[in-house]
């Protein structure tokens, strides 16, 4: 099972180990969204019938959500080396997620959501994920309540239910992507109309939206969403729901990394299947960094060039924020894009309290950075990296770190990769595809 044996990964301690110094050039075709096919997946137990995904992408997130669909009694087969998967969700009996999965993995959340509305109840441990800050859940419980749902939580547990859920105005102090699919997928089945104002406009929520709607369910969203934050759905009946054949979106923070990869190395790379709309922001900041960037949005390809440029130039300030501005997930590979870029840059985290814990490995390979304050960090270039034996953290850090590696002088060993395989399928093979020198090694 391909998912499942990316599960044995996941406990193991493999590293990834690099030789920097190459410039990368060729093709690489982009995976399919974790962020979007992890809520994708989780609606499916809304759905007494059988949904089929394809472009699901082979990475431990993935096989985590399976175990959970499957502890709540839907039945899962694996189309092996397809990308494909198949769920059946007729007879989804239990309301108790194991803690285990549920701690292993934050998108565990979403299923509250779908739990509510197909069986309205659930109970669950506070979920886990990264260590990128307070993660709190009050957004999500807030829209769930606001639905009708009766909530009970203790320090470890959180217990809903609800006879019935009701449609209701809900408007979001904060547009968190988590909390609008939690509210979308309780929202289907709602008995009457729910608006939901200041909803996240981040790709995956769109995506959801678009699988929902196929399925059966009737939301609103409209061209001008970007705009107007505004999602409308009407209740609909369980039973009205119906199986669908979807394909995952391309992964935009994956093809966000490896772009910064080429900045990083030098090089001329083109990507394939690649989200190049949902890319406009990162494109637009590695113009400015100096790179030349072709993009065709029908072709879904970016070809990025560095060649006779020489080293790429910071710019002076990027902040992350919500979509469509620069995207939280691709601070850290542009921090250490930035370590090997002439001039300083000041990068504002404005997302999560706690994404910098990729500066200490980073200043270890002699990178000149500097923590200004919670969320400031100012960078400036240097003539080279060194090669170190670095630890993974965290998912985006430790894609970051590869970045690194690959732009320093010698060998770089990354250790700890479990948490780079929660989100990239397979950054190794991508990267030595684009004739790096890398590979992985098991401890
Ligand atoms: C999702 C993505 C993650 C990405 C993030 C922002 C998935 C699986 N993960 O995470 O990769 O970095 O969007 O684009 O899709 N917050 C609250 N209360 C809540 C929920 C969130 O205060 O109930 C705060 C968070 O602490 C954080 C901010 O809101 O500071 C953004 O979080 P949110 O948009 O919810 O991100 P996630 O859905 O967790």
């Amino acid at each position: 099972m391909a998912y499942g044996s990316q599960g044995n990964l996941a406990t193991c301690n493999a590293s990834i180990c690099m030789e920097g110094g190459r410039r990368l050039s060729g093709t690489v075709r982009i995976q399919g969204s974790k962020n979007a096919a992890l809520p994708v997946l989780a609606a499916s137990v809304l759905i007494p019938d059988t949904c089929v995904f394809w472009n699901v992408p082979y990475i431990t997130d993935i096989g985590c959500m399976e175990n959970l669909l499957e502890s709540t009694g839907a039945v899962i087969e694996e189309k092996e080396g397809t990308h494909g998967l198949l769920i059946n969700a007729e007879t989804i009996r239990e309301y108790r997620l194991p803690a285990k999965y549920v701690s292993a993995m934050r998108s565990s959340v979403v299923l509250m959501g779908a739990l509510l509305g197909r069986i309205g109840e659930v109970l669950v441990d506070y979920p886990g994920g990264c260590v990128i800050g307070e993660r709190p859940i009050n957004l999500h419980l807030f829209g769930l309540e606001k639905l009708g749902a009766q909530i009970w939580t203790d320090k470890n547990r959180i217990h809903a239910y609800a006879d019935e859920l009701r449609g209701a105005l809900i408007s979001f102090p904060f547009p968190s992507v988590g909390a609008t699919q939690n509210t979308i997928l309780a929202a289907v089945t709602a008995r009457g109309t729910t608006v939901i104002q200041n909803a996240a406009r981040e790709p995956e929520v769109t995506a959801l939206c678009d699988f929902l709607n196929k399925a059966g369910a009737d939301i609103e969203i409209g061209h001008d969403f970007i705009a107007t934050g505004k999602i409308v759905i009407h209740g609909v009946e369980v039973n009205s729901l119906h199986g669908v054949e979807y394909g995952i979106i391309p992964d935009r923070i994956v093809a966000g990394t490896y772009l910064f990869a080429a900045l990083g190395a030098g090089g001329s790379i083109a990507l394939e299947n690649a989200p190049v709309a949902q890319l406009r922001s990162v494109c637009a900041l590695i113009r400015k960094m100096g790179a030349q960037v072709e993009t065709n949005e029908e072709a879904d390809r970016i070809l990025v060039r560095t060649d006779g440029h020489g080293k790429m130039k910071n710019i002076p300030f990027v902040e992350t924020g919500v979509y469509p501005e620069f995207p939280t997930d691709l601070q850290s590979p542009l921090l250490a894009c930035a370590c090997v870029s002439e001039g300083e840059l000041t990068i504002k985290e404005r997302i999560f309290s706690s994404r910098f814990k990729v500066v200490e490995e980073l200043v270890r390979m002699g990178a000149d950075i500097r923590m200004l304050d919670n969320e400031r960090v100012r960078v400036r270039g240097v003539e080279r990296l060194v090669g170190r034996t670095v630890i993974a953290q965290e998912l985006r850090g430790g894609a970051a770190l590869v970045i690194a590696g690959l732009a320093a002088e010698g060998i770089t060993t990354v250790t700890d990769i479990r948490f780079i395989k929660r989100g990239y399928q397979d950054i190794v093979g991508d990267l030595k595809g684009l004739g790096a020198r890398i590979s992985y090694v098991n401890a």
